[in-house]
């Protein structure tokens, strides 16, 4: 294990990061692949990113003790889905953002039609590389695909964008608000915490499954309001996406809605449940830990 969280986190950014790119070329070498959308699949794969939702996979599967080559198809297929889910999420017709990650949007870069497609293969792509996660077991393997294409769909994170749409310039109250940001935030990082754990061969009647399940829960719902935190306060060149969006799109953002000072609250409060999750896990539960901290106290 790597004990420097900094270090730990740069590693397994760089391992994902690879991961991602033998995909692409495992797509490009088959006959029919269409180089345009392979290069605008890659230009949103690849063009930065935190990568929060594989470190969450490769934190709790090393928690639960997996092996780094057991975690990697599911850390690719996480990034995949969210990938996939900026891209739409920016298109004209929902968000219409113009950067993302500090360059172009991939609407702007590639065109609409193109955009809208990279964005249904990797959101399908994710699944292929899941399935053929070789070192998963059958049945555990079977349980990360549920797991992730719930998470995903229409009791997911689309059924959270749907809502996140219809509250534009409405009044929600608090529980609507977190309800929403739990379907199309939190379902996908929960997931992906999960995900780890499914790859060590450890199922929902293990003890850890409901600890990391708790702490991502907590985690999730956090990162949306961080995520809305840092909207109204920090900057566009910090974030690599446009400081005000909500405001100007007149969407329910947190902070907006509820305060800025309830907002923080709100989000050290979750911050706090999340370690109390793990609070009888050892010194291997610390990257996961570590990733609390960096979900709650980010400025990008
Ligand atoms: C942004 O996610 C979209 C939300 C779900 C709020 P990230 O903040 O993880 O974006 P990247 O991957 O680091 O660009
Ligand atoms: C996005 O929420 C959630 C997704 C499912 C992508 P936001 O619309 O707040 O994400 P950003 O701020 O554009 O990254
Ligand atoms: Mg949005
Ligand atoms: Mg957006
Ligand atoms: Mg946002």
């Amino acid at each position: 294990m790597i004990e420097v969280f900094d270090d730990w986190s740069e590693h397994y950014r760089k391992r994902v990061n690879g991961r991602l790119q033998l995909v692409l070329s495992s797509l490009r070498s088959h006959v029919g692949s269409d180089a345009r959308l392979v290069d605008a699949m890659a230009y949103s794969l690849l063009g930065g990113g935190k990568r929060v939702r594989p470190l969450l996979v490769y934190a709790a599967g090393e928690l639960a003790g997996a092996e780094p080559g057991q975690l990697d198809a599911a850390a690719a297929a996480v990034e995949m889905v969210h990938c996939y889910s900026l891209i739409h999420d920016d298109l004209p017709a929902m968000d219409d953002d113009e950067l993302r990650r500090g360059q172009p949007t991939l609407h702007i870069a590639f065109g609409e039609a193109t955009a809208i497609l990279a964005g249904d293969a990797l959101l399908t792509e994710a699944f292929t590389v899941l399935a053929q996660a070789p070192q998963t077991q059958p049945d555990m393997r079977l349980q990360s695909i549920l797991m992730l294409a719930r998470a995903s769909g229409g009791n997911g994170m689309v059924a959270g964008q749907m809502l996140d749409m219809s509250m534009e310039g409405t009044q929600p109250s608090t529980a609507q608000v977190e309800t929403m940001f739990a379907l199309k935030t939190g379902a996908l990082l929960h997931a992906s915490a999960i995900l780890g754990v499914l790859a060590a061969g450890r199922g929902e009647t293990d003890p850890l499954y409901g600890k990391v399940s708790a702490f991502a829960e907590a985690i999730g719902l956090c990162f949306q309001i961080q995520d809305d935190i840092i909207d109204v306060t920090s900057d566009t060149a910090s974030l690599g996406k446009p400081q005000g969006s909500d405001a100007a799109r007149g969407k329910p953002n947190y902070a907006l809605r509820f305060g800025l000072d309830h907002a923080r609250q709100r989000a050290d409060d979750l911050y706090q449940s999340a370690l109390a999750a793990l609070a009888d896990c050892n010194h291997v539960a610390e990257p996961l830990r570590q990733l609390g901290a960096m979900i709650t106290k980010r400025n990008h």
